[in-house]
């Protein structure tokens, strides 16, 4: 049961990614040193409300698209955010 979830979610997430229109996160786009430092600042700030921060080496670079896709709706971050947010990660946690 567990294994079909995962697969349908994995099916999910690479429909989004052909979508045609779609602003989903699915890669690094952002790499100034500007946007990661912005893309920081929201993650402590958005991301500590709800819970403890998690550790950025929590995730690799996949498992972060996954989390954030769930989190930063909750944390109510635009695509702009979640972006730099998603970059900010990934520039950290050394995968
Ligand atoms: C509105 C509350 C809320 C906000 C804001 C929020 N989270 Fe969460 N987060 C949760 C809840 C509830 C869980 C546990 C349930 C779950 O995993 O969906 C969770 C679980 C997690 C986990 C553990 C599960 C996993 O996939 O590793 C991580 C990591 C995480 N959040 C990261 C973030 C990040 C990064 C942000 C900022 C973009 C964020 N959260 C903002 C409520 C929130």
């Amino acid at each position: 049961m567990k294994k079909l979830i995962l697969s349908s979610i994995a099916g999910s997430v690479i429909l989004l990614s052909c979508g045609p229109k779609s602003t989903a996160v699915t890669g690094p786009k952002y790499t100034s040193s500007e946007k990661l430092a912005q893309g920081k600042t929201i993650f402590e700030n958005s991301c500590s409300r709800c819970h403890k921060l998690p550790e950025p080496t929590k995730h690799d670079n996949q498992g972060w698209i996954n989390t954030l896709s769930r989190m930063a709706p909750k944390a109510k971050l635009s695509d702009e955010q979640h972006q730099m947010v998603y970059d900010y990660l990934i520039s950290v946690n050394k995968k």
